[in-house]
């Protein structure tokens, strides 16, 4: 079904309504049978239980008709209230299962479908959306809101339309018995709603204070208890005790004073529930005594009175919730139901890339329009050519490659493969045939074996075996206890860095796509595991367009050719011979290279005499301290944490 909304939604995500009302009646026109039902039932049940007073009043006066005529027997006017009476009770109970079998089949029913709708809708938010929200949240949005979408039908139907139908009937009821006693409770009943919708209100700030301060608690003792071992490293156990109780004081406050709105609230009910039983059983006794009104109708009065009071009850809780419920609705549909903002085009083809010719052609790019990385950048990088991406780190190389990877929109220019834009190929034809080995590659939480097939999904096993054998995985997988079948943590936590890296290489092994990216791809490896799976990336490079992105230049010295990027520009194009010989900024940074790394800036700017000869890679040296192993985020090499592919990767994995 389509849905008219101002967002710019991509092809293949489920049409959704962007405002929480039109989100909410979406779900429920799904299911509007079932809904439909659920009301019948749900208004039966309520008007059978509220009409059992009015029985109880027949009843009453069959049995004073009886007793003053000095008969025990049952006759027909007896029988008759009393089978009303046994009907409502019965009716009741039918109707409120009945509403309930409809409830617990279509609630978990809808909540599924409400979840897989805005997954299906947050699968084709962009890089950059996905880099600004924490995977976390997201996930916390959408079950919240296929929950709120639930709550919010039950509290209408299950709390606000019974009270409603309890109390017209029972106005409807007493009016037929005398007006002064409607009058009455429909006066109580207008109060009653109307103070309770207003407390709810006056809450709901305090509700929501206190309810983030638990949850600020929550997120500190989880933040605390992460780094429990740095705690215990520094001997801050009494700090970090310190630090808790100061967020408890917070939270204590908060609470506290909701609590404190709420006990007034319950102050309101408990003493308008006083009102309405004392002033129903003073009017309906003044009433009798006038002889307005019979027994039957007495009694009447009198419990539907406490009827009311116990559907009633609690009024403004259930407004808070709803309220809270609602809001959750709001929550999840505002930032997850938004414009996508990278669509693929109408007409979008998905062609074969069979060379793998890449152009760029007076591209400009910026992450902010303030701060632009590339302008007019041109380059031009024929088919089954190997190049070298080098340069200072934030110079702009892996913002290159994502740009091949259409990850962002560049704002002026056109990007072709084989002679086509990207922008009008299909997203998932131009990731088909771009493979990448990123830097700090994350991984599923799943076995080795479904991690390394996501390359290609109906590889076989042996298919698997044999590219983990290339990538030289194979052998610290045949150690582990359970091989393939292992799991890998979440975000592949359970392997060291360079483990990742090779499990990573081994799925791109797998897909085996005609155009090749690298950025930083062997990074994280020991001079001795790079260079033999060095081997393996030559063969993995044949016949493929590559680009390497690489801060150990001994990687990039025997591919085709070099481009060296400084803030955003290519300031030299060649082969390592030409570049060496050009005598300019690649031979500065291949003079001051040490063990095959680039040097600082700073030192680079120091202007020193190069030395002549380039130093040999050496392949015996000790490893290098790995990124992996010195903390989640302290980068042995100085470069920034925020390079964009690693962005990618962190906030959602
Ligand atoms: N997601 C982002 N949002 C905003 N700015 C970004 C983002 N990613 C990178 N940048 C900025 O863009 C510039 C180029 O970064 P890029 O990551 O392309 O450099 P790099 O050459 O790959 O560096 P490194 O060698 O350290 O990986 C840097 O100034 C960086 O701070
Ligand atoms: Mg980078």
């Amino acid at each position: 079904m389509e849905i008219k909304t101002s967002i710019q939604r991509a092809p293949g995500a489920p049409s959704l309504p962007d405002t929480p009302l039109r989100f909410i009646v979406h779900f429920v026109a799904r299911y509007r049978a079932w809904y439909l039902a659920m009301f019948v039932f749900e208004s039966a049940h309520a008007s059978f239980g509220i009409m059992i007073p009015y029985a109880v009043g027949q009843v009453i006066k069959g049995v004073t008709h009886e007793s003053s005529a000095g008969r025990t027997a049952l006759t027909g006017e007896l029988r008759g209230a009393l089978t009303l009476f046994v009907a409502l009770i019965v009716g009741e109970f039918l109707f409120s299962r009945i509403a309930g079998l409809c409830q617990i089949l279509v609630g978990p029913w809808q909540r599924q479908n409400v979840t897989r709708n805005l997954y299906a809708y947050l699968q084709h938010h962009s890089h950059r959306y996905l880099s600004n929200n924490f995977a976390g949240a997201l996930a916390h949005r959408i079950s919240e809101t296929s929950m709120g979408v639930s709550q919010t039908l039950w509290a209408v139907l299950f709390d606000f339309w019974p009270i409603a139908i309890v109390f017209s009937v029972s106005i409807g009821l007493l009016y037929r018995a005398h007006p002064e006693l409607a009058a009455f409770v429909s006066v109580w009943a207008v109060l009653f709603v109307g103070i309770s919708y207003w407390l709810a209100t006056r809450c709901q700030p305090h509700a929501v204070r206190a309810a983030a301060a638990r949850s600020e608690t929550t997120g500190k003792v989880v933040d605390s208890v992460t780094n429990l071992t740095s705690a215990r490293l520094f001997a801050r156990f009494g700090f970090e005790r310190e630090y808790l109780d100061e967020q408890l004081a917070r939270e204590l406050r908060a609470v506290r004073r909701s609590n404190w709105y709420s006990e007034r609230v319950r102050w309101f009910q408990f003493a308008s529930a006083a009102l309405l039983k004392v002033g129903t059983l003073y009017q309906a006794l003044r009433l009798w005594q006038r002889g307005d009104i019979d027994v039957a109708e007495f009694v009447m009065a009198t419990s539907l009175s406490l009827l009311i009071i116990n559907e009633a009850r609690n009024l403004s809780r259930r407004f808070l919730e709803f309220f809270e419920f609602v809001g959750n609705v709001a929550n999840g549909v505002n930032t997850i139901v938004r414009s996508h903002e990278l669509v693929d085009r109408p007409g979008a083809v998905a062609p074969q890339i069979e060379r793998g010719h890449i152009e760029l052609r007076r591209v400009s790019f910026g992450y902010t329009p303030d701060q632009p990385i590339f302008e007019r950048l041109d380059v031009t990088i024929p088919r089954g050519q190997r190049v070298g991406l080098v340069g200072f780190s934030g110079s702009g190389k892996s913002t290159f490659v994502s740009l091949l990877l259409r990850l962002y929109e560049i704002d002026a220019g056109q990007i072709a493969i084989d002679g086509v834009d990207i922008r009008d190929m299909t997203q998932d034809a131009l990731h088909a045939q771009i493979s990448l080995i990123p830097q700090d590659p994350s991984l599923f939480h799943r076995t080795l074996l479904e991690n390394i097939r996501y390359g290609r999904l109906d590889a076989t096993d042996e298919e698997v075996v044999e590219a983990a054998r290339k990538a030289h995985a194979h052998e610290f997988i045949a150690q582990m206890k359970e091989g393939y079948r292992s799991m890998v943590g979440e975000r592949g936590v359970k392997l060291s860095g360079g483990q990742r890296q090779r499990i990573a290489i081994a799925r791109v092994i797998l897909k085996n796509a005609p155009i090749l990216l690298l950025d930083e791809a062997t990074s994280s490896l020991d001079s001795i595991t790079e260079k033999a799976i060095q081997d393996t990336l030559d063969g993995v490079m044949k016949g493929k367009t590559v680009l390497v992105v690489a801060h150990r230049l001994s990687t990039v010295v025997h591919l085709d050719r070099i481009l060296v990027f400084d803030n955003g520009r290519i300031i030299e194009d060649g082969t390592h011979a030409e570049l060496l010989a050009r005598g300019g900024a690649y031979k500065r940074l291949w003079s001051k290279q040490s063990d095959g790394f680039l040097p600082e800036r700073a030192a680079e700017d120091a202007e020193e005499p190069a030395p002549i000869e380039a130093p040999p890679v050496r392949l015996h040296e000790a490893p290098r301290q790995q990124p992996a192993a010195d903390g989640a985020d302290g980068r042995a090499d100085g470069r920034p944490l925020a390079a964009p592919l690693k962005a990618w990767e962190a906030p959602l994995a």
